[in-house]
């Protein structure tokens, strides 16, 4: 995967965001070369020689041209960052959404995202699918930002600018990804034991694969026969009251959907790749795997734990 850095973007928001820092690291650079150089200069032309007597060189009390140049070049040099910043901020923050937009809910929860589709009727987790967006057909994606319970930061470098998620309040942030790939996001914002543990991966995809992807997202979770004694034994359990599988019983909300658990491809935000193996690890015990996850171990036998991972594994 791609490192998460704002100096590769392959959205329409984060190249602006990177010619801004661009912008601001030339000037600030600029002025540091030009600080340090001066300062190299004056200590090796001034220092102290063998021939000095001793006696301080001639002091120069006040100057009104240079305190003059002093104050107002480095208050030039702050309207420009600052008229310059609010240009950009403004062109990000003004995009309106097209009718056909796609839009997605993310919600921060400690310590994993919420990702909702509410026209598509997808509810899934830690990961966004988003279509690839052609200059010639724009198909920017609009995300409204919530939280579930403290703040977070929803930043995917390469995709948009970091926004928080805060109690009580919405949030909105686009991205228009330009170039297929997947994308790693990371919250922004310290929330507690987990906050490194809060990874996000966002798959641009073709029109196509993402159409496909919604309509896998959309079916109902896969139910085969073998599965059914699982099935039987993951709702009767508190798994239920804390997770949702669509078309079963377990609609819980606090922890993530698990309809298409398989789909995605880590468990715990990020933490661990999802495989059969890591999911029996995990149900077992998710603090051995991310110490702190508010997900209880629920103590099952060995066989129970089996079933349990054989029938999460279905949902594909
Ligand atoms: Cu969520 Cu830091």
């Amino acid at each position: 995967m791609p490192t998460p850095t704002l100096f590769s973007p392959v959205s329409t928001p984060a190249f602006a965001i990177r010619e801004l820092a661009v912008f601001v690291l030339g000037i600030t650079g600029a002025i540091f070369f030009l600080v340090s150089g001066v300062g190299v200069y004056v200590l090796v032309r001034f220092r102290r020689r063998k021939e000095d007597d001793g006696r301080e060189p001639p002091q120069v009390y006040g100057s009104p041209q240079i305190e003059l140049a002093w104050t107002v070049v480095p208050i030039l040099i702050v309207a420009v960052l600052f008229l310059v910043t609010a240009r950009y901020i403004y062109a990000i923050e003004r995009r309106e959404p097209p009718a056909d937009a796609l839009e997605v809910t993310v919600v921060g929860h400690q310590w994993w995202w919420e990702v909702r589709y509410p026209k598509l009727g997808i509810v899934t987790a830690n990961e966004l699918h988003l279509p690839v967006s052609d200059p010639e057909h724009p198909t920017p994606t609009f995300v409204t930002l919530r939280s579930a319970d403290v703040i977070h930061s929803f930043w995917i470098p390469q995709l948009a600018g970091k926004m928080d998620t805060i109690p009580n309040k919405t949030n909105r942030v686009w991205l228009e990804p330009q170039q297929r790939g997947t994308y790693v996001g990371q919250c922004a914002e310290y929330c507690g034991g987990q906050h490194a543990g809060m990874l996000l991966v966002a798959t641009v995809e073709t029109r196509d694969d993402f159409a496909r992807w919604a309509a896998a997202q959309e079916a109902p979770a896969n139910d085969e026969l073998q599965a059914r004694r699982g099935r039987e034994l993951f709702v009767s359990l508190p798994c239920s009251s804390c997770h949702t599988v669509q078309g079963t019983p377990a609609n819980g909300v606090f922890g993530p959907d698990l309809t298409h658990l398989m789909s995605r491809s880590t468990l715990g935000a990020g933490v661990v790749r999802n495989t059969p193996d890591n999911l029996r690890l995990w149900i077992d015990d998710p603090a051995a795997l991310k110490p702190g996850a508010l997900m209880p171990a629920v103590k099952l036998v060995p066989e129970d734990l089996d079933r349990v991972t054989a029938y999460l594994s279905t949902l594909r």
